[in-house]
């Protein structure tokens, strides 16, 4: 599976969005540490859990993380750094995912892309800076026959268009916009 999605093939939620208080990082990241503790390779499932936990890996559980796993603080920084699924900062309020693979590419995947972006007013790979969105490519969401494929907060949609996933956004910042069907 993708890293940084869950079963079901969507990114995992933010659990800190933007905007709010923040727990303490370093506590969270010794709990996650000390609910693998013992297990071999738990590197990379300690990321995730830190950023599930944290909604991304801000810069002082790095180097707790390494201390905990007798690695260096590099060791760690490069791993956060090679996995793109790996947030260095908080995401916005809502989180847009578009498939940018092959399959949804044949139905549309860059114009849609095009067209979401100019919608949402931020760029592939960027939050805006008003903190309400992030959007971010991934690569097949295991949606394929129902292309282009999109998901927003998590939620699955297929055929997806600019307007339904605008309204989605809306929708998911409270806005009173109505979901198209
Ligand atoms: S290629 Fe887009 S969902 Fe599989």
């Amino acid at each position: 599976m993708h890293p940084g999605l869950v079963s079901n093939g969507a990114p995992e939620p933010p659990a800190t969005p933007a905007g709010q208080a923040a727990p303490d990082a370093v506590a969270v990241a010794r709990a996650v540490v000390d609910a693998h503790r013992g297990d071999r390779g738990a590197l990379l499932p300690i990321l995730h859990g830190v950023q599930h936990a944290l909604g991304h890996l801000p810069p002082e559980v790095v180097p707790v993380i390494a201390a905990e796993l007798n690695l260096s603080r590099a060791d760690v920084h490069g791993v956060v750094s090679f996995y793109k699924d790996f947030r260095r900062t908080p995401p916005g309020r809502c989180v847009v995912a578009l498939c940018r693979a092959e399959a949804c590419q044949a139905v549309g995947a860059e114009a849609l892309a095009a067209g979401v972006q100019a919608r949402l007013g931020v760029d592939a790979g960027g939050t805006r800076a008003d903190g309400a969105v992030t959007l971010d490519d991934v690569y097949c969401l295991g949606n394929c026959a129902l292309g282009p494929s999109v998901t927003v907060d998590g939620r699955l949609v297929g055929r997806a268009t600019v307007d339904r996933v605008g309204a989605l956004v809306d929708a998911a910042l409270n806005h009173s916009a109505q979901v198209p069907a």
